[in-house]
């Protein structure tokens, strides 16, 4: 682990282990920010040689949240999602990503595909870094190659979420 990611990791379980809520995680995010425009934290983690769709830099033995460096390739409009139990950060360091952001109609039961509703979009550049609490739902796409460190509360390997599809 660098220097950086190691600062970077130590300050975000001082800041979720007094704040694990919706300002600790925005909190979270803004220190996320620079990181995403600092050229050796990005050539270590997100560099060339790197293709990786998803690899865990971090997981943190106490809280439990992870840090994520992710390569994607090629177009992609992801179905709209929620993180389940879990809160996630999308911090953009390369590329462009079209986030949308939807509202649930109605509710839905397990097992059932809820309906989700666009309510705003916007685009992610270098250098920026969106939180989505608990339940926030969206959807990323891409036109081309992106690179983009995430975070996660926790690790969500594994872990059964609910789908939607866009109304
Ligand atoms: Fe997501």
């Amino acid at each position: 682990m660098n220097d950086t990611l190691e600062a970077f990791a130590a300050e975000c379980h001082k800041i979720l282990k007094l704040d694990s809520g919706a300002s600790g995680i925005e909190a979270v995010r803004e220190k996320l920010e620079p990181l995403l425009l600092d050229k050796k934290f990005i050539a270590t983690y997100l560099g060339e040689d790197n293709d990786s769709a998803r690899k865990i830099i971090y997981e943190d033995a106490e809280l439990g949240f992870c840090i994520l460096a992710h390569v994607f390739k090629g177009y992609n409009e992801a179905p709209p999602h929620d993180h389940g139990p879990s809160w996630a950060i999308y911090g953009q360091a390369a590329g462009k990503t079209e986030m949308t952001e939807y509202d649930e109609i109605g509710s839905h039961s397990d097992g059932q595909i809820g309906l989700a509703k666009p309510v705003k979009s916007y685009t992610l550049e270098p250098g920026m870094a969106v939180a989505y609490q608990v339940g926030d739902l969206h959807s990323p796409k891409r036109d081309g190659e992106t690179r983009l460190i995430r975070m996660e509360g926790q690790n969500l390997e594994g872990i059964k979420r609910d789908k939607y599809q866009r109304a």
